[in-house]
Protein backbone atom coordinates (compact mmCIF):
# COMPACT_ATOMS: atom_id res chain seq x y z
CA UNK A 1 0.00 0.00 0.00
CA UNK A 2 1.23 3.48 -0.14
CA UNK A 3 -0.12 5.51 3.09
CA UNK A 4 -0.28 9.37 2.28
CA UNK A 5 -1.08 12.63 4.68
CA UNK A 6 -4.55 13.77 3.09
CA UNK A 7 -2.87 17.53 3.90
CA UNK A 8 -0.18 19.49 3.40
CA UNK A 9 2.09 16.52 1.40
CA UNK A 10 4.79 17.53 -1.53
CA UNK A 11 7.09 16.72 -3.24
CA UNK A 12 7.11 13.02 -1.30
CA UNK A 13 6.91 14.36 1.72
CA UNK A 14 3.47 13.01 3.28
CA UNK A 15 3.66 10.14 1.31
CA UNK A 16 4.95 6.68 3.01
CA UNK A 17 4.77 3.19 0.50
CA UNK A 18 4.43 0.28 3.45
CA UNK A 19 5.21 -2.97 2.72
CA UNK A 20 3.91 -5.27 5.04
CA UNK A 21 1.66 -4.88 8.31
CA UNK A 22 3.98 -3.76 10.76
CA UNK A 23 5.30 -0.37 8.61
CA UNK A 24 1.63 0.76 8.22
CA UNK A 25 1.01 0.32 11.84
CA UNK A 26 4.07 2.46 12.36
CA UNK A 27 3.62 5.07 9.94
CA UNK A 28 -0.36 5.25 10.91
CA UNK A 29 0.72 5.42 14.78
CA UNK A 30 3.19 8.43 14.05
CA UNK A 31 0.45 9.55 11.66
CA UNK A 32 -2.28 9.56 14.89
CA UNK A 33 0.16 11.15 17.32
CA UNK A 34 0.45 14.40 14.75
CA UNK A 35 -3.44 14.12 14.28
CA UNK A 36 -2.63 14.00 10.34
CA UNK A 37 -5.54 11.76 8.19
CA UNK A 38 -4.17 9.61 6.29
CA UNK A 39 -5.81 8.43 2.39
CA UNK A 40 -4.92 4.78 1.92
CA UNK A 41 -3.77 3.77 -2.13
CA UNK A 42 -3.04 0.37 -3.76
CA UNK A 43 0.84 0.95 -4.89
CA UNK A 44 0.70 0.91 -8.54
CA UNK A 45 3.19 -0.70 -10.54
CA UNK A 46 3.82 1.99 -12.46
CA UNK A 47 5.42 1.79 -16.05
CA UNK A 48 5.95 5.37 -16.23
CA UNK A 49 4.89 8.78 -14.88
CA UNK A 50 3.54 11.30 -17.02
CA UNK A 51 1.37 15.02 -16.81
CA UNK A 52 -0.09 17.22 -18.59
CA UNK A 53 -0.96 20.95 -17.95
CA UNK A 54 -4.61 22.51 -18.92
CA UNK A 55 -5.28 26.46 -18.96
CA UNK A 56 -9.05 26.94 -19.00
CA UNK A 57 -11.49 29.61 -19.00
CA UNK A 58 -14.50 30.53 -17.06
CA UNK A 59 -16.96 29.44 -20.50
CA UNK A 60 -14.71 26.07 -20.41
CA UNK A 61 -12.27 27.23 -23.35
CA UNK A 62 -9.16 25.26 -22.46
CA UNK A 63 -5.76 24.24 -24.08
CA UNK A 64 -3.45 21.82 -23.50
CA UNK A 65 0.09 21.42 -23.53
CA UNK A 66 1.46 18.29 -24.98
CA UNK A 67 1.84 15.12 -22.42
CA UNK A 68 5.06 15.07 -20.83
CA UNK A 69 7.34 12.65 -18.93
CA UNK A 70 8.21 12.65 -15.51
CA UNK A 71 10.90 11.01 -13.55
CA UNK A 72 10.66 10.45 -9.69
CA UNK A 73 13.11 9.91 -7.49
CA UNK A 74 12.22 9.20 -3.70
CA UNK A 75 8.72 10.76 -4.78
CA UNK A 76 10.06 13.74 -6.09
CA UNK A 77 10.77 15.27 -9.43
CA UNK A 78 13.87 14.73 -11.19
CA UNK A 79 13.20 15.21 -14.79
CA UNK A 80 10.72 16.15 -17.04
CA UNK A 81 11.24 14.68 -21.29
CA UNK A 82 8.52 16.80 -23.81
CA UNK A 83 7.21 14.94 -25.55
CA UNK A 84 6.57 12.06 -23.24
CA UNK A 85 8.63 8.89 -24.29
CA UNK A 86 5.51 6.67 -24.25
CA UNK A 87 3.32 5.06 -26.87
CA UNK A 88 0.84 7.26 -28.72
CA UNK A 89 -2.29 5.76 -27.34
CA UNK A 90 -0.66 6.97 -23.58
CA UNK A 91 -0.33 10.19 -24.40
CA UNK A 92 -3.90 10.27 -26.09
CA UNK A 93 -5.17 9.45 -22.84
CA UNK A 94 -3.04 11.32 -20.73
CA UNK A 95 -4.49 14.44 -22.41
CA UNK A 96 -8.16 13.20 -22.67
CA UNK A 97 -8.40 12.69 -19.10
CA UNK A 98 -6.65 15.94 -17.88
CA UNK A 99 -9.03 17.82 -20.13
CA UNK A 100 -11.96 15.84 -18.65
CA UNK A 101 -10.94 16.65 -15.10
CA UNK A 102 -10.42 19.93 -15.60
CA UNK A 103 -14.08 20.02 -16.98
CA UNK A 104 -15.07 18.05 -13.89
CA UNK A 105 -13.59 20.53 -11.51
CA UNK A 106 -14.62 24.04 -13.82
CA UNK A 107 -10.83 24.98 -13.61
CA UNK A 108 -9.70 28.50 -14.38
CA UNK A 109 -6.20 29.06 -14.82
CA UNK A 110 -3.51 26.41 -14.98
CA UNK A 111 -4.17 22.95 -14.08
CA UNK A 112 -1.68 20.07 -14.08
CA UNK A 113 -2.97 16.47 -13.86
CA UNK A 114 0.09 13.98 -12.78
CA UNK A 115 -0.59 10.48 -14.07
CA UNK A 116 0.46 6.64 -14.17
CA UNK A 117 0.81 4.85 -17.08
CA UNK A 118 0.09 1.32 -15.20
CA UNK A 119 -0.94 -2.17 -16.72
CA UNK A 120 -3.26 -1.20 -19.92
CA UNK A 121 -4.25 2.09 -18.02
CA UNK A 122 -3.78 5.67 -17.58
CA UNK A 123 -4.41 7.01 -14.18
CA UNK A 124 -4.50 10.12 -12.18
CA UNK A 125 -2.43 10.28 -9.21
CA UNK A 126 -2.80 13.95 -8.55
CA UNK A 127 -3.93 17.46 -9.63
CA UNK A 128 -2.33 20.75 -9.22
CA UNK A 129 -4.88 23.62 -9.72
CA UNK A 130 -1.82 25.93 -10.42
CA UNK A 131 1.10 25.99 -12.42
CA UNK A 132 2.94 23.08 -11.78
CA UNK A 133 6.55 22.06 -11.96
CA UNK A 134 5.89 19.52 -14.72
CA UNK A 135 5.05 22.71 -16.73
CA UNK A 136 8.29 24.86 -16.32
CA UNK A 137 9.55 23.57 -19.46
CA UNK A 138 6.88 25.82 -21.12
CA UNK A 139 8.23 28.83 -20.58
CA UNK A 140 10.91 28.26 -22.96
CA UNK A 141 9.72 25.09 -25.15
CA UNK A 142 6.26 26.16 -25.90
CA UNK A 143 5.31 29.25 -27.60
CA UNK A 144 2.67 30.44 -24.63
CA UNK A 145 4.30 29.26 -21.16
CA UNK A 146 2.22 28.01 -18.55
CA UNK A 147 2.25 30.73 -16.47
CA UNK A 148 1.46 33.11 -19.45
CA UNK A 149 -1.56 31.06 -19.97
CA UNK A 150 -2.29 31.23 -16.79
CA UNK A 151 -2.85 34.86 -16.40
CA UNK A 152 -4.65 34.87 -20.04
CA UNK A 153 -7.28 32.13 -18.59
CA UNK A 154 -7.90 33.89 -15.37
CA UNK A 155 -8.00 37.52 -17.08
CA UNK A 156 -10.25 36.13 -19.23
CA UNK A 157 -8.23 36.91 -22.33
CA UNK A 158 -7.85 34.88 -25.69
CA UNK A 159 -5.23 31.56 -24.76
CA UNK A 160 -2.19 31.77 -26.57
CA UNK A 161 -0.66 28.56 -28.50
CA UNK A 162 0.70 25.90 -27.11
CA UNK A 163 2.77 24.39 -30.03
CA UNK A 164 6.43 23.21 -28.90
CA UNK A 165 9.44 25.76 -30.15
CA UNK A 166 11.59 22.54 -30.65
CA UNK A 167 11.44 18.61 -31.47
CA UNK A 168 12.52 17.84 -27.21
CA UNK A 169 12.85 19.88 -24.23
CA UNK A 170 14.50 18.76 -21.22
CA UNK A 171 13.41 20.16 -17.71
CA UNK A 172 16.07 18.69 -15.13
CA UNK A 173 15.13 20.24 -11.11
CA UNK A 174 18.25 21.51 -9.37
CA UNK A 175 18.59 20.30 -5.62
CA UNK A 176 20.91 21.70 -2.39
CA UNK A 177 24.63 20.14 -3.08
CA UNK A 178 25.47 17.67 -0.41
CA UNK A 179 28.09 20.76 1.08
CA UNK A 180 25.13 23.18 0.89
CA UNK A 181 26.84 25.28 -0.60
CA UNK A 182 24.77 28.02 -3.14
CA UNK A 183 24.36 27.04 -6.44
CA UNK A 184 25.30 30.23 -7.90
CA UNK A 185 28.83 29.35 -7.57
CA UNK A 186 28.26 26.50 -10.03
CA UNK A 187 26.82 29.43 -13.01
CA UNK A 188 29.67 29.87 -14.61
CA UNK A 189 30.17 26.41 -15.12
CA UNK A 190 26.38 25.68 -15.51
CA UNK A 191 25.89 28.82 -18.33
CA UNK A 192 28.62 27.04 -20.60
CA UNK A 193 26.45 24.48 -21.68
CA UNK A 194 24.99 25.01 -24.88
CA UNK A 195 21.40 25.76 -24.49
CA UNK A 196 21.14 25.35 -20.66
CA UNK A 197 18.49 27.45 -19.15
CA UNK A 198 19.02 28.43 -15.98
CA UNK A 199 16.53 29.26 -13.51
CA UNK A 200 17.40 29.12 -9.64
CA UNK A 201 14.23 30.15 -6.67
CA UNK A 202 16.56 32.01 -4.63
CA UNK A 203 15.81 30.10 -2.18
CA UNK A 204 17.91 29.12 0.83
CA UNK A 205 20.37 26.31 -0.05
CA UNK A 206 20.28 23.30 2.07
CA UNK A 207 21.03 19.59 0.88
CA UNK A 208 18.81 18.15 -1.09
CA UNK A 209 16.14 21.03 -1.49
CA UNK A 210 14.52 21.90 -4.80
CA UNK A 211 16.60 24.90 -5.42
CA UNK A 212 15.82 25.47 -9.33
CA UNK A 213 15.56 24.05 -12.85
CA UNK A 214 17.14 24.33 -16.01
CA UNK A 215 15.45 23.74 -19.40
CA UNK A 216 17.03 22.88 -22.40
CA UNK A 217 15.18 22.58 -25.96
CA UNK A 218 16.92 20.53 -28.77
CA UNK A 219 16.61 18.35 -32.18
CA UNK A 220 17.23 14.87 -29.68
CA UNK A 221 15.45 13.90 -26.22
CA UNK A 222 18.68 12.77 -25.63
CA UNK A 223 20.70 15.83 -26.52
CA UNK A 224 18.44 17.79 -24.41
CA UNK A 225 18.72 15.23 -21.14
CA UNK A 226 22.70 15.33 -21.65
CA UNK A 227 22.76 18.82 -21.82
CA UNK A 228 20.20 19.67 -19.21
CA UNK A 229 21.66 17.25 -16.78
CA UNK A 230 25.00 18.77 -16.83
CA UNK A 231 24.32 21.78 -16.24
CA UNK A 232 21.80 20.81 -12.88
CA UNK A 233 24.62 18.67 -12.24
CA UNK A 234 27.37 21.58 -12.05
CA UNK A 235 25.33 23.86 -10.06
CA UNK A 236 25.48 21.05 -7.35
CA UNK A 237 22.46 19.01 -8.13
CA UNK A 238 23.98 16.04 -6.23
CA UNK A 239 23.99 12.23 -8.81
CA UNK A 240 21.17 10.32 -8.76
CA UNK A 241 23.02 6.95 -9.80
CA UNK A 242 21.49 6.31 -13.48
CA UNK A 243 23.23 7.27 -16.86
CA UNK A 244 20.72 10.61 -17.77
CA UNK A 245 21.28 9.76 -20.87
CA UNK A 246 21.17 6.94 -22.01
CA UNK A 247 18.29 5.36 -20.11
CA UNK A 248 14.36 6.75 -21.28
CA UNK A 249 12.38 8.01 -18.06
CA UNK A 250 11.06 4.89 -16.61
CA UNK A 251 7.87 4.44 -13.96
CA UNK A 252 8.74 6.00 -10.82
CA UNK A 253 10.66 3.82 -8.57
N1 LIG B 1 -0.30 4.64 -5.30
C1 LIG B 1 0.96 4.76 -5.68
N2 LIG B 1 1.63 3.70 -6.19
C2 LIG B 1 2.93 3.80 -6.57
N3 LIG B 1 3.66 4.94 -6.47
C3 LIG B 1 3.06 6.02 -5.98
C4 LIG B 1 1.69 6.01 -5.57
N4 LIG B 1 1.37 7.26 -5.14
C5 LIG B 1 2.48 8.01 -5.27
N5 LIG B 1 3.50 7.29 -5.77
C6 LIG B 1 4.86 7.80 -6.09
O1 LIG B 1 5.17 8.87 -5.20
C7 LIG B 1 5.30 10.11 -5.95
C8 LIG B 1 4.75 11.28 -5.13
O2 LIG B 1 3.38 11.04 -4.86
P1 LIG B 1 2.31 12.20 -5.00
O3 LIG B 1 2.41 12.80 -6.35
O4 LIG B 1 0.98 11.64 -4.62
O5 LIG B 1 2.70 13.15 -3.83
P2 LIG B 1 3.36 14.55 -3.59
O6 LIG B 1 4.49 14.37 -2.67
O7 LIG B 1 2.27 15.37 -3.07
O8 LIG B 1 3.85 15.12 -4.93
P3 LIG B 1 3.85 16.62 -5.53
O9 LIG B 1 5.10 17.25 -5.02
O10 LIG B 1 3.84 16.30 -6.97
O11 LIG B 1 2.61 17.34 -5.07
C9 LIG B 1 4.54 9.86 -7.25
O12 LIG B 1 5.00 10.72 -8.27
C10 LIG B 1 4.90 8.38 -7.49
O13 LIG B 1 6.22 8.24 -7.98
MG1 LIG C 1 2.88 14.43 -7.19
Amino acid sequence: LVLKAARGGYDGRGVWPVSGRDEAHDVCRRAEERGLALLVEPLIDIRAELAVMVARQADGTAVHWPAVSTWQLDGVCREVLVPAAVPAWVAEEAVRVAGTVADIARAVGALAVELFWAEDRVMVNEIAARPHNSGHWSIEGSVTSQFENHLRAVLDLPLGSTALTAPHTASVNVFGAQDGGSPSAGLPRALSVEGAHVHLYGKEPRPGRKLGHVTVCAGSAQDARQAAWAAARALGTPPVGRDAADSPPRGGR
